[in-house]
């Protein structure tokens, strides 16, 4: 966040007029003051319509500096929005495709909470707060009573506040978070509701529900009694303060056996009830304020880092998609587990390598590791000799062609899925269509490319999305094709298709790394990998590399005769 650039073109001009406004706003004080003081005693219409006047234009220009001054923290708001949303977004979205827990899951909700303080009411009742010791003064200078009076009352009532925090804070969060598992779950019962119907689970699923709700139900009757309980005193308190004030007036009259100056009684009125609103304000937002905090210190934290990544590189020149790794190790530290290790293995440009190995050996996470979305803690992965964790990523993904294992597509057409969610080229578009041979299916279909695919690609079959999915991974010009399973739904002519596209992209020489365990599409690879456990079993040229693996397989069977 840009403090300065904040603080000079926004939060200065409102501390201005701030500043204004609240001397302004002693104009009431000070016609009271005049009026009952003087005006009254000598009887002069001309001073009383005159100062009339004078507080008439006063409090207009006031009200005009009260709304310049609001429509300066809309434009703040609209400016920390502009300048900052983006870049949090980005931040989370690489974040959320870590293998470890994502730091910055609530980024874009703390800097909603900062932004609503800092050009909402909050900032401004904090400025007026810095005026407090002016009324202070003021009051102290009518009588040293009422400041007093006024001290005790902020005191009884921040600790009525403080208490009501501590005592219901915990609680409080315990059925928050209770709250939060049970939405949690109804979640993910809606995400699975065909198992769910299918499998007649609804009543084993409304039961375990009903047994969270249940605990939800009591942890939020317990804590609301409590704050009930403790609202009651809170009132209390509060009328007590509020009727100190006159009481103290009362006294001071009595105890100087005359009555108090009204005009000075009314001014005092005024100053006091200007000086406790802010302190009204900070006590009964007290939690407000330290969430606030708390929210501004994680985006603080979040941008430092932002800012110590390395700046953005020299283009490269495309490279020609030669790959190599150099002992590559990577393990998930929240779950202490090595995934992959001491990986290595080249790839000329162009060539094609297949990697099959039983499931949970680490196949997908490969696959991640070599389209960049996770980093590897040890080794290096090189194309073009290049490390790829040194390229931007949206550089590096313009040459990369990427179908996960689990397709996921974006509601919006199928234009604009292939092109990756781009102003779709048509051109690019049809010829990415053509190459995953799916051009005719797409013109059959009921708006052809411009057919809406519904939330995460729902309208479609299986296979569909996988054809699909294809297809945006051939779109532009990739130098590296890396598919994971990519006949996992497809039919007879689904396969063919593919079958047709690894030909092409081969003729293209675009280097293709192709997991699988359909034997099927190993006839259109040259290399091959055996991945077993996280490390490299075998890798070279397929048929050596089968050979190998027929004559172990062959000496094991001798074994076990
Ligand atoms: N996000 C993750 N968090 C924690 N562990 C993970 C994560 N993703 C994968 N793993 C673990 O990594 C190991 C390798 O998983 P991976 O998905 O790479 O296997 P795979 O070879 O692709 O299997 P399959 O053939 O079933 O697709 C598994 O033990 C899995 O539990
Ligand atoms: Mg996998």
């Amino acid at each position: 966040m840009n403090k300065l650039f904040f603080i000079k073109n926004f939060f200065l001009p409102t501390a201005i007029f701030s500043l204004v406004v609240n001397l302004l706003m002693l104009a009431p004080m000070i016609y009271s003051f005049q009026l009952f003081g003087r005006v009254i005693s000598t009887k002069s219409f001309e001073a009383f319509w005159l100062l009339s006047l004078l507080l008439l234009i006063a409090l207009l220009v006031m009200g005009a500096l009260e709304s310049v001054k609001a429509s300066i923290l809309v434009s703040a708001n609209n400016a920390i929005d502009a300048m900052i949303s983006p870049d949090l977004l980005r931040k989370m979205i690489e974040g959320a495709s870590s293998a470890e827990q994502n730091p910055y899951h609530h980024a874009l909700m703390d800097l909603r909470a900062v932004r609503t303080f800092l050009t909402g009411h909050g900032m401004i009742q904090l400025m007026e707060a810095f005026w407090l010791p002016v009324y202070m003064l003021i009051i102290y200078l009518m009588h040293p009573y009422m400041l007093y009076a006024l001290i005790f009352g902020s005191i009884v009532m921040w600790g009525a506040t403080v208490a009501t925090g501590y005592l219901t804070s915990a609680s409080l969060a315990e059925a928050n978070s209770a709250s939060r598992d049970t939405a949690r779950f109804v979640d993910s019962a809606i995400l699975n509701s065909e198992a769910v119907n299918a499998m007649g689970m609804l009543p084993s699923l409304i039961h375990k529900w009903s047994l969270m709700n249940d605990r939800v139900m009591v942890l939020q009757t317990q804590a609301s009694k409590r704050a009930g309980n403790i609202s009651g005193v809170t009132k209390f308190l509060q009328s007590l303060v509020g009727a100190l004030s006159m009481g103290v007036f009362a006294y001071i009259s009595l105890q100087e056996k005359t009555m108090m100056n009204p005009g000075l009684m009314m001014a005092g009125f005024i100053i006091l009830s200007k000086a406790t609103a802010p302190i009204m304000y900070i006590t009964s937002s007290w939690q407000s304020i330290v969430d606030t905090r708390t929210s501004y210190i994680r985006l603080d934290k979040f941008f430092k880092e932002v800012s110590r990544e390395p700046p953005v590189l020299m283009e490269l020149p495309p490279p020609t998609g030669q790959i190599a790794l150099e002992h590559v190790t990577f393990g998930i530290r929240a779950s202490n587990k090595v995934i992959l290790k001491d990986v290595s293995f080249s790839l000329a440009a162009g060539e094609t390598l297949g990697i099959v190995g039983p499931s949970a050996s680490g196949k997908s996470s490969l696959a991640r590791l070599l389209v960049g979305v996770w980093k590897q803690q040890q080794g290096v992965i090189r194309m073009d000799g290049a490390d790829i964790s040194n390229w931007p990523s949206e550089m590096l993904g313009r040459y990369v062609g990427y179908l996960p294992q689990n397709i996921e597509l974006f509601a919006g057409t199928i234009a604009e899925n292939i092109a990756r969610l781009d102003e779709p080229d048509s051109e690019l578009v049809i010829n990415a269509a053509n190459m995953a041979g799916l051009h005719e299916l797409i013109l059959q279909m009921p708006n052809g490319y411009d057919t809406q695919i519904g939330e995460g690609g729902d309208f479609l079959s299986g296979g569909q999305r996988q054809r699909i999915g294809l297809a945006r991974a051939l779109y532009g010009s990739p130098r590296l094709l890396v598919l994971d399973e990519p006949n996992a739904s497809l039919d007879t002519a689904g396969e063919t298709a593919l079958i047709n596209a690894l030909i092409k992209v081969k003729m293209l020489g675009v280097t293709t790394v192709l997991i699988t365990h359909n034997p099927k599409y190993l006839s259109q690879v040259e290399k091959l990998l055996i991945l077993q456990n996280g490390s490299v079993a075998a890798f070279g040229p397929k048929e050596w590399v089968l050979a190998q693996a027929q004559q172990a397989k062959s000496q094991q069977d001798q074994v076990a005769a």
